[in-house]
């Protein structure tokens, strides 16, 4: 049996001897197209090739393309595990033609390939042809020999194939193989089209426009080719099956996950569910290692919804425990060789994986009860109600394509327009997001520019000073020749010290000048197509014209504060992936000049200790002061050299790998390789001094590391040591003794508080103890008081234990809190008709500015704002007293 991976290595090699260039897949996010998610055709890394935005140093090419169909124009979600032959992740085996052959080489080259190399019965071969297309019919005849029944005019959209809703496009001719009688299904454009036995195994576009966004077509440069054959499609027929997942690769998958559950593979109920489970294994592992976590929007939730999906089939088998993780050693095994990046990115796959199962399952199983009662009563062909299709979504975390397929095997649907009126405001959110830039005319100019002018040459990893000449000048989005004194202008050169913003490091700032008193003041350098380098400033004097010589000179300083911390971050991520494990990948990076910031995928904060040993790693690193190593090399030698690659990065035919630090023990390779096109030290001891200044969450699963080098990290402690003066001084100590000082008198308040609440209680709870200032006033003891931090309702109690104790008497107690005054008086039975009690809280209320007062004579009580008055509040009651007695003051 041919192996898969012999397949696809069969197909490049026919194409490598016609000439193509064999180039490898790119990353499943697109790089050159913000109106796509995903990589959804092997053409679409050379969409701007098509469209002759760009050349490349080959005419002809060949490639097997990761690709994923899930969320967009071509989108195969649904059809997944329901079908042979639908895939959310599949790769694509293409050849193309940037203008070099047209139809009759690329039929020609297909035909040999499917017939000749592969041996395919003609007789099993059907195609197709865009209804008019008269010359691909008659070249279909002529090479192939095929009868006339079996070239199909079709005169729908099928025959007309599109990128997306703008780009390259043109008729195509499809072919079909037919698996024979035994599986239900009919040949293209019969009514049974839609079954199993013929399916479509390549597609050969002839590429002749470029569609645009207001509906115009436009043609391209040169008429060019664009095919794409569906590798697991190829691989079932030349592996004697219709059913892709009863290939190699799938059958892996399929085995492992059967094993894990403990359930049959190839029988219902649970075929079905081991299907789904390898084929969103395979699209979440790729997505995964090309950069994508699941988020709640754009493709983050593509990729949620493809986990969840596989999730609950994972459940459906049983499983007891997060399964998907557990499969992806099978899944490296399967397809770890033809795509290396898969192996390396599998403890973050794995990772995430756990994650997203393991939270889940915490919802899975109450949403699916909910969906079960909701059902209960429903018939075949009824539909939920999409507000609890919202409600799913939304408390349980059930995307709508989820419900769906779970609703699927009883025959039901979901009311989705009620759902997506729910859903109206997240929606809107996504498509703002993916509105794209919305800046075409700016980007059509830089297209030209670049066309015209080519790539600016950059010459600052050795100087920060160079000439150049004036290439081109843009004022208000518009080329000029010339700009004056307080123009705001966007300057090329042909080449130029100025780093432009890329790969996380800012661009450079600084100053042009030239004859004439010319001074252009450089705020920012960005790079349009990543290419250009654009000078972006203001004309402080004179005049710069196109064609003009200059001095372009980086503000130095800037930029070593700048180098500094981008090779700190270097060593930062080599350190994180000692410390906590190579799962932890770069998700984004900010060098300035004042700080670093390095985002990396990482479940869990890091611990103090963690930390620490991380700073220990770097700054051993910057004191051993090695030389900074850097090579030109290929990407793949550079991988192989063990350099850390950023996803999604371009890479051009050649890629600056940087080693940094010292050589470790085992394998002798720098502390840190990475891939990189920024400025760095040239010996790690220029850093000089690496500092964490904070760790934090920025989404789940990525974590965030700020930290200062060299000066700035120097200013940062001192700060911190000035603060730590000013503390010491304040304590009136030495800084050494601050902390002893500081824990000393952090124990005495704690001390205090103790005793102070102690005392308080005691208080509150004393009554007329001996020696307490009981007085006379005539025949009669009278008690009074002012106290502190007593509270008004303990006031009352207080007051009848010291009537208790006095046996006969008078009791009158003033309490001040926050200012405020509360007063309660008693008179014991025998006294009650001499002395009120009443009266006397009158009496004291007046005298705090407040009024009234109410209780019994033998019990009352009052209060007022004035607490600053309390003793003359006592002093009157005490009048009060001698007055009923009669006594004289
Ligand atoms: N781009 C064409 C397709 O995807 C070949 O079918």
């Amino acid at each position: 049996m041919t192996s898969t991976d012999e397949i696809r290595r069969e197909f490049l090699a026919h194409f490598a001897r016609h000439g193509h260039a064999i180039v490898p897949s790119a990353p499943l996010v697109p790089r050159n197209d913000p109106t796509l998610m995903f990589v959804n055709a092997g053409m679409v890394p050379f969409k701007n090739v098509f469209t002759g935005l760009e050349t490349r140093p080959y005419l002809t090419a060949a490639s097997a393309q990761k690709c994923v169909r899930a969320g967009g124009k071509h989108n195969d979600l649904d059809n997944v595990g329901f079908t042979a032959r639908h895939h959310t992740f599949f790769e694509m085996l293409g050849n193309f033609s940037f203008g070099d052959y047209f139809k009759e080489e690329a039929i020609r080259l297909a035909w040999e390939l499917l017939t000749g190399t592969w041996g395919i019965p003609a007789e099993r071969l059907t195609v197709t042809v865009y209804h008019d297309d008269d010359e691909a019919h008659a070249l279909w005849r002529r090479i192939s020999g095929l009868p006339e029944e079996r070239i199909v005019r079709i005169a729908s959209s099928d025959n007309f194939w599109s990128m997306g809703d703008t780009g390259p496009c043109g008729p195509c001719s499809e072919i079909f193989y037919d698996h024979g009688p035994g599986i239900p299904g009919g040949p293209p454009g019969s009514p049974d089209a839609d079954g199993d036995r013929f399916v479509e195994i390549w597609n050969l576009v002839f590429m002749q426009f470029d569609q645009q966004a207001d509906g115009r077509r436009v043609p391209l440069p040169k008429p060019s080719i664009d095919t794409g054959m569906g590798l697991e499609r190829i691989a079932a027929v030349l592996q004697g099956t219709h059913d892709n997942f009863a290939t190699d690769t799938f059958r892996t998958l399929i085995e492992a996950s059967g094993e894990l559950t403990g359930t049959r593979v190839d029988t219902p109920p649970h075929a079905a569910s081991h299907r789904v489970i390898a084929d969103h294994l395979r699209a979440s592992g790729f997505l995964i290692a090309d950069g994508v976590l699941p988020a709640n929007e754009g493709r983050g939730y593509v990729l949620r919804r493809i986990m969840r999906r596989a999730m609950r089939h994972a459940h459906l088998l049983g499983a007891k425990e997060p399964l998907m993780h557990r499969l992806v050693p099978a899944l490296v095994r399967a397809m770890g060789a033809a795509y290396p990046e898969l192996a390396r990115a599998q403890p973050l796959v794995e990772e995430t994986l756990k994650l997203e199962e393991t939270r889940f399952r915490q919802t899975l199983e109450k949403g699916l009860k909910l969906l079960e009662e909701a059902t209960a009563g429903l018939a075949p062909g009824a539909v939920l109600p999409g507000e609890l299709a919202f409600r799913l979504y939304d408390t349980y975390g059930f995307p709508l394509d989820l419900t769906e397929d779970a609703l699927r095997a009883q025959g039901l649907g979901v009311d989705r327009a009620g759902f997506e009126a729910a859903m109206a405001e997240q929606r809107a959110r996504a498509r703002a997001a993916w509105a794209g830039s919305g800046e075409r005319g700016a980007e059509a100019l830089w297209f030209d520019l670049a066309e015209r002018l080519g790539a600016t040459d950059f010459v600052g990893y050795a100087t920060t000073e160079a000439e150049g000449v004036v290439t081109a000048l843009v004022r208000d989005g518009a080329e000029v020749t010339e700009a004056r004194a307080g123009d705001r202008v966007i300057l090329l050169a042909n080449q130029t010290p100025f780093y432009a913003e890329s790969g996380g490091q800012v661009g450079d700032s600084g100053t042009i000048t030239g004859e004439g008193g010319l001074v252009i003041r450089v705020a920012d350098t960005q790079k349009p197509l990543g290419r250009l380098h654009a000078h972006e400033g203001v004309v402080e004097s004179g005049i710069v014209r196109v064609g003009q010589p200059v001095r372009l000179a980086v503000d130095a300083e800037r930029r070593a504060a700048i180098r500094a911390n981008h090779s700190a971050t270097h060593l930062l991520h080599a350190a994180l992936r000692d410390v906590l494990g190579p799962h932890v990948t770069q998700k984004g990076s900010l060098v300035a000049p004042d700080r670093l910031r390095f985002d990396f995928s990482h479940p869990k904060a890091l611990t103090p200790e963690e930390l620490a040993a991380i700073e220990d790693l770097v700054n051993a690193e910057i004191r051993a002061n090695v030389p900074a190593t850097t090579r030109l090399m290929t990407p793949e030698a550079a991988i192989e050299a063990g350099a850390l690659a950023l996803f999604g990065e371009k890479y051009g035919e050649e890629v600056r790998v940087l080693g940094l630090g010292r050589p470790r023990a085992e394998g002798g390779r720098p502390f840190s390789v990475e891939l990189c096109g920024g400025t760095h030290v040239s010996a790690t001891g220029d850093i000089g001094l690496f500092r964490i200044v904070s760790e934090s969450a920025v989404a789940a699963g990525v974590r965030r590391i700020e930290a200062m080098t060299g000066e700035g990290a120097r200013r940062h402690l001192l700060a911190r040591e000035e603060a730590l003066k000013r503390i010491a001084a304040s304590l009136k100590v030495a800084p050494e003794e601050a902390e002893a000082r500081a824990a000393a008198l952090a124990e005495t308040v704690r001390r205090l508080e103790r005793e102070l609440a102690e005392a308080r209680k005691a208080l509150a709870l004393a009554g007329p103890a001996q020696g307490d200032p009981v007085e006379r006033i005539g025949a009669v003891d009278f008690l009074g008081r002012c106290v502190q931090g007593v509270e008004p309702r303990a006031l009352k109690g207080l007051v009848d234990e010291a009537k208790a104790k006095l046996g006969s008497g008078v009791v009158a107690y003033v309490a001040v809190n926050d200012g405020r005054a509360s007063v309660v008086a008693g008179v014991t039975d025998d006294l009650v008709g001499t002395v009120s009690a009443v009266d006397l809280v009158r009496t004291a209320a007046a005298a705090l500015g407040g009024q009234g007062g109410g209780g019994r004579p033998d019990m009352a009580q009052a209060g007022g704002p004035d607490g600053a008055r309390a003793a003359e509040a006592l002093e009157a009651m005490r009048a009060q007293v001698r007055a009923a007695l009669g006594v004289p003051a």
